[in-house]
C-alpha cells in the first residue's frame, strides 16, 4: 500500500484513475491519471486542498474517513474544472461546517458548474494567508494555467507548493514522489503541450511569481509529487520559451494513397536536408503526440486530399488543433492531392491564418505525384530549410 504521508500533518487523500484512457473526450491518457487531494491538519484548523473527479468521490470520502478526520474547516478550491472541484458538494455534505476558500472567479464558476451556495464561500485575494494554527496557507494567483481563475497555495512552514494543474502530469503512480525524472518527463511534457501551451507567456509570468519560493515538495493535482521544484520548473521554462527547433511537425491523411505518397516523399526530402520530422497519419494519430511535436517545431505542415471540394475533415481537425494550441511554430504550409479541384488550401488557410505564423506557399498535386510534382515538394522542403536557417536553426 502506498505511503500517503507527505510531511507531518499533510496527507494524500486523492484518487487513482489508472484505467482512464481519455480526458475531455480529446486527450489520450496512455498512463492513466490521478486526481490529487491533500489533507492539511494544523493545530487549530484542517484544510482539504482540492477534491477529486466526481466519479471518484467515494474514494476521497473513504480516504478522509481512513485518516480519522472529524471535521474539515476549509476546502481550498484552486480551479473550477470538475476533475478537481466535482466532489466538493459531496465533501460539503459530509462536512457541513466546511467553507470553500477560493478566489472570486473560481467562486462564480463553482456556483455555475456545481450549484454550491453563496454562503459556503470565503473569497480570498492574491497573496492572502489563512492560518491553521501552526501552518499558514498563502494563496498565490497564477491565472491561465490553464483557466482564468487558477491559483496555487504555498505552505511556508513545510515548504510545500500545492500547484493544482500547474506543473502536473497525467500519470497514475504507485509511489507518491517522482523517483526518476526521466520516467515522468514525457507525461509532464504531454500534459503541458495539451493544456498549458496556449498560455506560454502567462506560464512564464507564473514561473517568475513562484521562483522566489523555497520549495521542498511540489504537490500538483495530477501525477506524482516532485521533490524540489527545479526539475519541473526548468522543463516548463524551456517549453514556455519562444525557442523553436529545426523540426517539422507533419500531419496528414490519405484516402486513396496519393497524399500518403506525397507526405512520405516530403518527409524524406526534409530529413535529407537535416530537418527532423515528426510525422503523424491522422487516421490513428494521438492528439497528445501531435501537441508535443508542435511544442518545439519551427514549422507545421498539414497534408490532405480534397474531399467534397474541401479539406479532409481530419485535416480540418488538425488545423483547428494547431490554431487552438497556439504553438510557437513560425511557419505553416499545406501539401495534398486532388482529383478535379476545390478550396482545400483556402479553407485550411482560413483556419490557420490567425495563428500569426507565416504560411509558406502550399503544394497541391493532381492525382498520384509525378516527377514534376516531386520537384515541387523538394522545393518546398528547400524553402523551409532556408526559413529555418534564417532563424539560425540547423
Ligand atoms: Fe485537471 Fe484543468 O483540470
Amino acid at each position: 500500500m502506498m505511503d500517503i504521508n507527505i510531511k507531518n500533518g499533510i496527507t494524500y487523500v486523492g484518487a487513482d484513475d489508472g484505467q482512464r484512457r481519455i480526458f475531455d473526450e480529446l486527450i489520450g491518457l496512455p498512463d492513466g491519471t490521478t486526481y490529487n487531494s491533500y489533507l492539511v491538519s494544523g493545530k487549530e484548523k484542517t484544510a482539504l486542498i482540492d477534491s477529486v473527479d466526481p466519479t471518484k468521490k467515494d474514494v476521497l470520502l473513504k480516504n478522509l474517513k481512513s485518516c480519522g478526520v472529524s471535521s474539515i474547516d476549509y476546502i481550498i478550491s484552486h480551479h473550477g474544472e470538475q476533475d478537481h472541484s466535482g466532489a466538493i458538494p459531496d465533501v460539503l455534505e459530509a462536512f457541513p461546517m466546511a467553507k470553500v476558500i477560493t478566489n472570486a472567479k473560481c467562486k462564480a464558476e463553482l456556483i455555475d458548474l456545481l450549484h454550491i451556495e453563496d454562503e459556503k464561500f470565503i473569497v480570498i485575494e492574491d497573496g492572502q494567508e489563512i492560518s491553521l494554527g501552526d501552518k499558514t496557507l498563502r494563496f498565490i494567483f497564477t491565472p491561465w494555467v490553464h483557466w482564468p481563475e487558477t491559483f496555487v497555495t504555498y505552505l511556508a512552514q513545510d515548504r510545500i507548493l500545492f500547484s493544482c494543474d500547474f506543473l502536473g502530469s497525467h500519470y497514475s503512480f504507485k509511489k507518491l514522489f517522482v523517483d526518476d525524472n526521466n520516467e515522468i518527463f514525457i507525461a509532464a511534457k504531454r500534459y503541458y503541450a495539451e493544456i498549458m501551451s496556449p498560455f506560454r507567456s502567462l506560464v512564464r509570468k507564473n514561473l517568475e511569481k513562484i521562483q522566489p519560493l523555497e520549495v521542498d515538495v511540489v504537490a500538483p493535482s495530477h501525477g506524482p509529487l516532485h521533490k524540489g521544484k527545479d526539475f519541473i520548473t526548468g522543463c516548463y521554462s524551456q517549453w514556455a520559451s519562444d525557442d523553436v527547433k529545426n523540426e517539422v511537425m507533419l500531419v496528414y491523411v490519405s484516402m486513396h494513397g496519393s497524399t500518403d505518397r506525397i507526405a512520405q516523399y516530403f518527409a524524406q526530402s526534409l530529413e535529407k536536408k537535416g530537418i527532423k520530422v515528426h510525422k503523424f497519419n491522422l487516421a490513428d494519430a494521438d492528439t497528445g503526440d501531435i501537441a508535443m511535436a508542435l511544442l518545439d517545431s519551427a514549422t507545421a505542415v498539414i497534408g490532405s486530399p480534397m474531399v467534397l471540394a474541401g479539406p479532409h475533415p481530419k485535416a480540418v481537425f488538425a488545423a483547428f488543433l494547431v490554431k487552438a494550441l497556439r504553438p510557437k511554430t513560425r511557419f505553416l504550409s499545406v501539401i495534398g492531392s486532388y482529383g478535379w479541384g476545390g478550396k482545400l488550401v483556402e479553407q485550411l488557410a482560413d483556419i490557420l491564418g490567425s495563428t500569426g505564423a507565416e504560411i509558406i506557399e502550399p503544394v497541391m498535386i493532381k492525382g498520384y505525384p509525378k516527377e514534376a510534382d516531386y520537384k515541387l515538394l523538394e522545393e518546398l522542403a528547400g524553402r523551409i530549410k532556408t526559413k529555418h536557417q534564417e532563424l539560425g536553426l540547423s
